[in-house]
């Protein structure tokens, strides 16, 4: 098997035009008018160049483009590459992000060993140092991600490593530049973990697997400590709504917990946060099977809960001052002789009964088990992450998350990260008309509610399992991957969440230094 690929990333202090490297990356705004001050320097070296390339518009600075000029040796580069920055007064951290991930990609695909990015001005004078150099951090690793582990045939073969690195030649900004870096590695790396994990196929990880790649992450890591619960013990437990999900199965279900805490005498008045996410290695529908056509993509059902393990890897590399549990109920959803059905009332761990209407409606009987023992676990705030819903797809399309929570101040604080980490959500109902909708008649409560409003009626029966834990949900159904390549990623799991679910921490994190 191949590994994937291997990014190395560090500051370095050095002038721009001196600079030797494959790959010199600049950022061109699309209103800018022509080039700036380094764009201008580099320009004259080369003999008018770029300019001419600019002048003749075959790059106009549009994001997700880039164009690649040729070094003639009065500069250190091989290569220039101009990526686009789209319009000045919208740039965001996630605009350096994307230029990054751009660049990152390119680099890759042209077989580029060296890569330096070269930060626009304008940025310096609107954003943090560290938040910058953390964004060109994430958006490298993002980039720079490939998935051919199982690609045998050696034509045309990427490198193995990736040695990026941003530069400046003032050494107060190298400085500053350096303190985000690694928070922006470590994130970068997790939520590659998190696409490998997402990528691999429901022949290579069923639940069993998951829980042995959760409980080796454990054993990496001094903060961490791993508990699996087999399908003997959730029987125990009487957790019937993950061992109803997975019982069409021969790959029996898991119940995977993750528990950080924090290091030091302080560590038991910092607040409990518990992560849930979804893991369905395979989600065929079961008895209530779905089209053949694109079911494939269900192996990338357990997102959710792969991006909790991921998220827990990061927590612990950065030692946040913060408790964290990661649940993550681990189920593969098949239809065959032993599967649940459609009609049977089922008893879930927090003592309703619920009505199976929709054995495809499995997300939210495994997540009910998980939220109900996470608030056993007297957690403080509780947040869920699951590709839950079509509907959800249906609402926002594929730029958004779905946001559902019973608590405004926690809302603001996962739309905040949202906004910081350039993974979006947007807040959706979730309250008691649509609770309404997911009574029984014979049970407390059924799996499915009507035609409309699927995402709020998916959250409406989970918040009942919540009580009056502090709980937000993401429904990431839309978010979970690439149905092609873009200019920014390869086709297959984006690992979305990560980015969010960590800011989110890192944040908290911050407010109670
Ligand atoms: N895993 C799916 C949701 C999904 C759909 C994820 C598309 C990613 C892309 C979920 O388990 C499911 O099948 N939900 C059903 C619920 C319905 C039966 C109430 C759906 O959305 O159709
Ligand atoms: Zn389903
Ligand atoms: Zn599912």
């Amino acid at each position: 098997m191949k590994e994937i690929m291997n990014v190395e990333l560090r500051i370095r202090k050095v002038d721009f035009s001196k600079c030797k490297t494959d790959m010199l990356v600049i950022g061109m705004f699309s209103d800018a008018g022509g080039l700036d001050g380094l764009g201008k320097e580099l320009d004259s070296k080369l003999g008018g160049a770029i300019g001419r390339l600019v002048k003749l518009g075959d790059f106009k600075g549009k994001s997700g483009t880039n164009a690649v000029v040729y070094g003639n040796g009065r500069i250190g580069a091989e290569r220039v590459l101009l990526v686009g920055l789209d319009e000045k007064k919208k740039a965001t951290l996630d605009t350096v992000r994307k230029a990054a991930a751009n660049a990152a990609k390119k680099a890759v695909g042209m077989k580029v060993g060296t890569m330096s990015l070269a930060l626009h001005k304008a940025f310096g004078a609107r954003f943090k140092l560290p938040a910058l150099a953390q964004a060109c951090a994430e958006g490298t690793y993002f980039g720079s991600y490939q998935y051919d582990e199982y690609v045998t045939e050696k034509e045309n073969e990427r490198l193995g490593s990736l040695k990026a690195e941003v530069i400046d030649s003032d050494s107060v900004k190298v400085k500053e530049l350096s303190s985000g870096l690694s928070s922006g590695i470590t994130i970068g790396k997790a939520q590659s973990y998190a696409r490998t994990l997402a990528n691999r196929p429901a022949n290579i990880i069923n639940p069993p697997k998951l829980a042995a790649v959760a409980q080796e992450l454990a054993r990496g890591s001094k903060n961490l400590s791993c508990t699996i619960f087999d399908e003997e013990q959730l029987a125990a437990k009487g957790m019937g709504g993950l061992l109803a999900v997975g019982s069409g199965s021969q790959n029996k279900p898991r119940l995977i917990v993750l528990k950080y805490s924090a290091a030091g005498r302080s560590a038991s008045r910092q607040p409990t946060i518990a992560l849930v996410g979804k893991a369905v290695t395979f989600d065929s529908g079961g008895i209530s099977i779905k089209p053949a056509s694109g079911m494939d993509e269900m192996k990338l059902d357990k997102t959710g809960g792969v991006v909790v393990l991921a998220t827990m890897k990061a927590v612990a590399e950065l030692k946040l001052p913060v408790n964290v549990y990661g649940i993550v109920p681990s189920a593969e959803n098949m239809p065959s002789g032993t599967s649940y059905r459609p009609g049977d009332i089922i008893e879930t761990f927090s003592g309703k009964t619920v009505e199976v209407l929709n054995t495809d409606a499995e997300g939210r009987m495994i997540l009910c088990d998980a939220l109900a023992y996470a608030v056993k676990q007297k957690c403080d705030i509780v947040i869920d992450i699951a590709t839950l819903t079509g509907a959800c797809v249906i609402a926002l399309g594929r730029y958004m998350a779905g946001l559902m929570g019973n608590d405004q101040k926690l809302i603001r604080e996962l739309q905040a990260a949202a906004e910081q980490s350039g993974e979006k959500v947007w807040e959706m109902p979730s309250g008691d008309e649509y609770a309404k909708e997911m009574k029984s008649k014979i049970a407390d409560l059924k799996n499915i509610g009507s035609k409309w409003g699927g995402a709020c009626t998916a959250a409406a029966f989970l918040r009942q399992f919540v009580g009056d834990t502090k709980w937000v949900h993401l429904d990431i159904a839309g978010m979970d991957m690439f149905q092609k390549p873009t200019e920014f990623a390869v086709q297959g799991s984006s690992g979305f969440g990560v980015r969010l679910l960590t800011t989110y921490l890192l944040n908290l994190a911050e407010r109670k230094k």
